[in-house]
């Protein structure tokens, strides 16, 4: 595998959080084939433990899992605990879902856990492992946003206004982190095949525009991140569209596509 991630300034721990399937465990993989001890986190406690002793095996590396649901407050001072005897230099924030429905159809509970899902938990990780890595001087932070977040995706209302609150909190740090030597990136995921397709109501082989590989966003993620770059959008085809299409066409077009393929009426 092609190295992209240098373990003496991002190392020598990482943290990824949605480690258990999809980009975050591809996200891990690449970590350990560039020497990254890793701390693997998800709610799916067998899972992690079975990527980290296969990680550990093939590129010989410690790791360590956590049990955690990041949809809950006290989570990440779970994880600030038990990985407080590590030296953290790279934080991958990636952990979230979607759910499409009518805003007004959830419960304002439900609705609330969305947030502190894909938008504090995000947050307070940064928050907490950014504090750290400030006073090493040196490390990284990924964050995982969405493609059209800043222009809204019908009936997924919390999850792109979480997304969007990612790419602007990313945006004002990637300046100020500059001092402390700290490289911050938000990915500005794409359509990219993973087990959120089908949840979102997509067929991946009947989609407009078919999903990138885990392995090429992950490749494009983590290029970005070495170089320090603001954000990324993997996928040449994805940027062009991004680029040409005016968001009042594509908002359209989507929230078309979610009611269709969700069936709501
Ligand atoms: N794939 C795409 O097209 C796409 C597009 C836009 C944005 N994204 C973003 O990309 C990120 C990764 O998603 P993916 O595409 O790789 O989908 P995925 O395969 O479903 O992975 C989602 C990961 O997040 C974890 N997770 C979900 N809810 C959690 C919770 N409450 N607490 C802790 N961990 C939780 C899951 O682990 P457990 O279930 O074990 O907890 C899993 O490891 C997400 O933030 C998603 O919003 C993806």
């Amino acid at each position: 595998m092609k190295r992209l991630i240098d373990k003496n300034k991002f190392g020598p721990w990482a943290i990824v959080t949605g480690a258990s399937s999809g980009i975050g465990k591809g996200i891990a993989r690449q970590l350990a084939a560039d020497g990254l001890n890793l701390i693997l986190v998800a709610r799916r406690l067998p899972l992690l433990e079975e990527i980290g002793k296969s990680l550990s095996g093939e590129f010989g590396i410690e790791y360590r899992v956590i049990e955690a649901d990041l949809g809950q407050e006290g989570a990440v001072k779970k994880i600030a605990e038990l990985t407080g005897d590590l030296d953290i230099g790279l934080l991958v924030s990636n952990a979230g879902t979607g759910k499409p429905g009518k805003f007004l159809s959830f419960s304002h509970g439900e609705q609330k856990y969305f947030l502190q899902l894909n938008a504090l938990s995000h947050f307070d990780l940064t928050y907490c492992f950014g504090r750290k890595m400030a006073k090493r001087k040196s490390g990284g932070i990924l964050i995982t946003g969405a493609m059209g977040a800043t222009d809204g995706v019908p009936y997924m209302a919390s999850m792109a206004a979480s997304k969007a609150l990612l790419l602007s909190l990313g945006k004002s740090l990637h300046y100020e982190f500059k001092e402390f030597g700290i490289n911050i990136t938000i990915l500005v995921t794409t359509p990219t095949d993973t087990a959120i397709i089908p949840l979102l109501g997509f067929d991946k082989d009947t989609m407009p525009m078919k999903p990138i590989t885990v392995e090429q966003c992950v490749s494009e993620a983590l290029g970005a991140l070495a170089k320090n770059r603001i954000s990324v959008m993997p996928g040449f085809k994805f940027r062009v569209t991004n680029a040409l299409v005016p968001a009042s066409v594509s908002r359209n077009m989507t929230g078309e596509l979610m009611k269709k393929n969700n069936h709501i009426v």
